[in-house]
């Protein structure tokens, strides 16, 4: 029998780091470390914005059914079954009245988080600017960034988090590319109002900007009304509207999301996505194609509970000695720790659980100033009502 070789060292790794600095230090994210924070403490997670209650029994049925009749269990047709395409542009006129071609101009992603990272890679070059609402949604800091291109905060500012026109206007270069809307905006909860969407509509247009617009919370709106951009003059050939399943109809982990905007745009993201995923997932597409067309009750409804959450949630922080900053959209509720004598929210909310038994997120993660945001910690409230009732019996402890 032949003796083993005598193993080698092996020989040392390339002395270069692994990863590469456009995502140098975007490895782990604040919602990972604090959903292990929940789970290893026992305690209730208003971090992470998930549902804890799965979206309507019938559309989880049809996602069975679909399974079952063996549709779309092979590769679906790269932009979406034709079926969820047709919804989406369905979907688009009857809320907005907004037309799009579902042959050309509706693409299925992998959840809005795809989209938004096909959009950035598809339409960026290396070192074009992109101006995005400050506190960022986290994925949008990486998105640019793997594209090549520099992020340009235009900071929304307690306690309103309105956006500053004037500055927006001064943050515009011969660099800038494109506009990175969030409407209504995570964390904030701030929806922009149709004249803030003409104002910026109008410096789009003269200053031949793109604009994309990630309007996953388009449905979750309790004062003002969603107002799309792609509908205002001049917008329909700039601007890429991206949206998801996940957040309207409570099935994240299905990770269906879309994208609407002219022909020539949409072929743009799909080359990116075509070599990112390829497709996304066939039988859940069956699915939220039905739900794409349940009754306006259902949405109505969605609405309604989510508000009464919110109300709950704001009610009970406030109690606790929050400052709370009334979201206006979306299922978070920003706050701010300086009643409570602190000003570090990062510390704050890694020792929360081991105070009060409540993991929350502090929004210091989501702005590129260490001291914008610094103080502000975000709360989600789409949990059952008992365990925002639990949640909140906790944080009175805040209290004293
Ligand atoms: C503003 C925003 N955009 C996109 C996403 C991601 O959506 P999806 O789960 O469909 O990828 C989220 C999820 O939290 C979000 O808050």
């Amino acid at each position: 029998m032949n003796a083993r070789p005598p193993s080698k060292p092996s020989p040392p790794l390339n002395a270069r780091p692994l990863l590469n600095r456009r995502l140098d230090g975007l490895g782990t994210t604040i919602f990972a470390e604090m959903s292990a924070l929940a789970t290893a403490t026992g305690a209730i997670n208003l971090g992470q914005g998930f549902p804890d209650t799965d979206g309507p029994e019938e559309i989880r049925e049809a996602a069975v059914r679909a399974l079952r009749e063996g549709k779309g269990n092979q590769y679906p047709p790269g932009p979406g079954i034709p079926e969820l395409r047709a919804a989406i542009s369905d979907h688009q006129r009857r809320f907005y009245g907004l037309g799009f071609d579902p042959d050309t101009e509706v693409l299925v992603t992998a959840g809005a988080t795809e989209a938004i990272a096909a959009a950035m890679l598809a339409l960026l070059e290396p070192d074009d600017e992109v101006i995005a609402f400050e506190p960022f949604y986290d994925s949008y800091t990486a998105c640019i960034a793997m594209a090549g291109a520099k992020r340009v905060p235009l900071t929304l500012r307690a306690p309103s988090f309105r956006p500053d026109l004037d500055e927006l206007r001064a943050r515009i270069t011969p660099r800038t590319r494109l506009l990175l809307l969030n409407t209504p905006h995570n964390p904030t909860g701030m929806v922009l109002t149709a004249g803030e969407q003409s104002a910026i509509a109008a410096l789009a247009v003269e200053h031949d900007l793109l604009v994309v617009t990630d309007e996953v919370y388009e449905h979750l709106v309790y004062e003002g009304t969603h107002h799309p951009i792609a509908a205002l003059p001049g917008m329909r050939e700039r601007t890429v509207t991206i949206s998801s399943a996940g957040k309207t109809f409570s099935f994240t982990g299905w990770k269906v999301g879309w994208v609407t905007a002219d022909g020539p745009l949409v072929s743009a993201v799909r080359t990116a996505k075509q070599y990112l995923t390829y497709v996304s997932a066939g039988p859940f597409q069956y699915a939220i194609a039905e739900a794409l067309r349940l009754p306006d009750s259902y949405f109505d409804r969605f609405r309604a509970d989510l508000g009464r959450k919110r109300d709950l949630l704001g009610d009970g922080l406030r109690a606790a000695g929050f400052e709370v900053y009334q979201p206006q959209g979306t299922y978070f509720i920003t706050t701010d720790i300086t009643p409570f004598g602190e000003k570090d929210a990062y510390a704050f909310c890694r020792a929360l659980p081991e105070r009060c038994g409540v993991v929350a997120i502090p929004n210091s993660v989501f702005y590129d100033d260490p001291d914008a945001g610094r103080s502000q910690v975000r709360f989600t409230f789409c949990k059952r009502e008992d365990v925002l009732r639990d949640a909140t019996a906790r944080l009175r402890r805040l209290a004293g």
